[in-house]
């Protein structure tokens, strides 16, 4: 008997990467979300890369009874894993309340559920945002958690808590993945980052620039006391992020854990600059991007990459692409998305 997984947030960019890593890995998902950052569609690529169709329900997870039909419906769900979540920095620093309401509430509705029907297993989606302006780079998950540098930062750190203190004297166990940069799209290029708000991160932005979506784009400083100058971050590839969830429900599943909350990076281990990454893009693409030089983005940390050791030695994860896959995919993806080829 195959064993059921809830993805929340499953129609979104990690989310739906995730879902086809389940199937092939030969789990049953079931699938949530209530469209408000992606589109049901992305079910119809996910049928077309796996030829299976997800079980789909278009709920609000703030709604508690609307949640838990599903839990009714589907008596054998064994693992919950949580994306859902608004996940814009900027905008949680503008609507703070609706980001803790809409974050915190779908967190302690999903784990209530998940906790009356008797789920084994529970992988919540964190972020290295939980550990603010670090000093020093790489960094573990023993390092210390600073104050977080917006209220979208703040619903990580709480969500984590929750879990934390919600399991101490619970059956289910608990995974929480803190994800460096995720970037890249599914090598098929029928699925990859396609948000309804615009798009911020690095890697978006620079396909939609050089699509023409966007004139052109800023690179926030080149004045900081790094190689050349710009910042750097841990990018990692959505595949590999994705096998990240897997690899930890099964660590649960097959009693391995034995604390009830256990926590992991899950990132490449080395950093890569704004203009390493530009340049990659440019290496892999041929293309020359239209980009400038322009201020410091506020609350920007300076460097941060990760250790991730402990879930190799763990989980048995390790990252299998690197930066030109990154770019590769995703400019391929940006080319199927803006309808420059099927
Ligand atoms: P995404 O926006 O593509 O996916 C999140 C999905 O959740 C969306 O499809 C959205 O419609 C859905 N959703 C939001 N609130 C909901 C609610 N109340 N009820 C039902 N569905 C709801 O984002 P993503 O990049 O796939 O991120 C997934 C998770 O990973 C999020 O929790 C995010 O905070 C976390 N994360 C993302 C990154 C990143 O850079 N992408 C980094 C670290 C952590
Ligand atoms: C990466 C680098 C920018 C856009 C964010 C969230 C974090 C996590 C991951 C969810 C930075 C630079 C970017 C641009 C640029 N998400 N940049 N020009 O800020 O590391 O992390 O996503 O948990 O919480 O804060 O990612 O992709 O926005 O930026 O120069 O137009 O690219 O300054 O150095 P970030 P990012």
């Amino acid at each position: 008997m195959k064993q059921k997984v809830l993805v929340t947030g499953g129609t979104g960019y990690i989310g739906s990467h995730t879902i086809i890593d389940l199937i092939e890995n030969g789990y049953d998902v079931v699938c949530v979300d209530n469209g408000i950052n992606s589109d049901k569609s992305v079910l119809n690529a996910v049928k077309e890369i796996t030829g299976v169709t997800v079980p789909y329900y278009h709920i609000d997870l703030c709604d508690l009874s609307l949640t838990e039909t599903i839990f009714k419906d589907h008596l054998d769900i064994q693992g919950v894993i949580h994306f859902a979540a608004l996940k814009s920095v900027g905008e949680s620093v503008e609507k703070p309340v609706l980001y803790f309401r809409n974050n915190i509430e779908s967190l302690l509705n999903i784990l209530d559920l998940s906790l009356q029907y008797e789920v084994k297993a529970f992988i919540f989606s964190s972020s290295c945002t939980v550990y603010g302006d670090v000093q020093r780079s790489p960094v573990d998950e023993n390092t210390p958690l600073q104050e977080a540098a917006s209220p979208y930062g703040r619903t990580k750190q709480i969500g984590e808590q929750v879990i934390l203190d919600t399991l101490k004297n619970n059956k289910m166990k608990s995974i929480l993945l803190r994800y460096f940069n995720p970037a890249g799209a599914h090598p098929s290029a029928k699925l990859g980052e396609a948000p309804n708000n615009p798009a911020l991160n690095l890697v978006p932005v620079i396909t939609e620039t050089a699509i023409g979506k966007r004139a052109g784009m800023t690179v926030f400083g080149t004045d900081y006391p790094t190689r050349d100058g710009s910042c750097i971050r841990d990018y990692i590839h959505v595949v590999d992020l994705s096998h990240a969830h897997t690899l930890a429900l099964k660590y649960i599943f097959d009693g391995k854990q034995k604390v009830s909350t256990d926590v992991f990076n899950v990132g490449i281990g080395s950093g890569l600059s704004v203009l390493e990454i530009i340049e990659a893009f440019e290496k892999v693409t041929g293309l020359r991007l239209n980009y400038e030089v322009g201020p410091r983005r506020p609350g920007d940390v300076m460097a941060i990459f990760s250790d991730y050791s402990k879930a190799k030695k763990e989980l048995g994860w390790q990252p299998n692409y690197d930066v030109n896959d990154i770019m590769k995919t995703a400019w391929a993806w940006e080319l199927v998305r803006s309808g420059k080829i099927n």
